[in-house]
């Protein structure tokens, strides 16, 4: 039988889809929305999928119905990229802090062999990185506290984190570096686009 990396490392030679994971503040969506646009891929945020599901911010969703009911709605997200996925579309999926520790989650990402890579940097960057989005983000995050909670929980969730084949730091780089080491790390191609003027770009 294959190993878990083997199975992972030929989902990653095959990939029109890379999963980024990580802690709040890890740089997921900044980093998801650049390695788009530089390979002319999809990309999506599972949060703005699951508000729009939900027709409800997460924040609501957290404040009305608790935590656990974000856990179902953030899964049956996941579910259905996944399932969007095996028509072959190009994609780059950020997920929300908690999504990739879960077990369950994990072993659906697994099965379906898509790359994820664990964007990582020390607590205090994550901690000063949340801090500063704080205001000049819309979305609120129900579970970013205090430093004593935040680091509680980056304690119990990095050893789940660290079950992505790939980890890559990202502490003191700037948002288009990562991207492109991510390319070439995992070997993604540019999906090629025709402009409006005829020209393959
Ligand atoms: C969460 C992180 C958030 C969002 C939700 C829960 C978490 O996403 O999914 O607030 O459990 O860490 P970001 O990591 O994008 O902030």
């Amino acid at each position: 039988m294959q190993s878990r990396e083997a199975r992972w490392a030929a989902g990653a030679r095959s990939a029109q889809a890379v999963f980024l994971v990580g802690f709040m503040g890890a740089g997921k969506t900044s980093v998801g929305r650049v390695l788009g646009q530089r390979l002319n891929w999809l990309f999506e945020d599972l949060d703005d999928r699951v508000e729009r599901e939900q027709g409800r911010s997460i924040a609501e969703i957290f404040r009305e119905f608790g935590e656990s009911q974000f856990r179902r709605a953030e899964r049956a997200a996941l579910q259905r990229v996944l399932g969007e996925l095996r028509s072959g579309i190009a994609k780059i999926v950020a997920l929300g802090g908690g999504a990739f520790v879960n077990e369950g989650n994990a072993a659906l990402l697994e099965s379906s062999g898509v790359p994820v890579v664990f964007l990582d940097a020390p607590l205090e960057e994550l901690w000063r990185r949340c801090r500063e989005e704080t205001g000049s983000v819309s979305r609120e995050r129900p579970l970013l506290r205090n430093f004593e909670q935040f680091r509680a929980l980056y304690r119990t969730r990095r050893k789940g984190y660290l079950r992505a084949p790939v980890k890559m730091e990202t502490s003191g780089r700037p948002v288009e570096a990562i991207a492109a080491a991510i390319v070439k790390r995992l070997g993604l191609k540019k999906t090629q686009v025709r402009t409006e003027s005829g020209e393959v770009e």
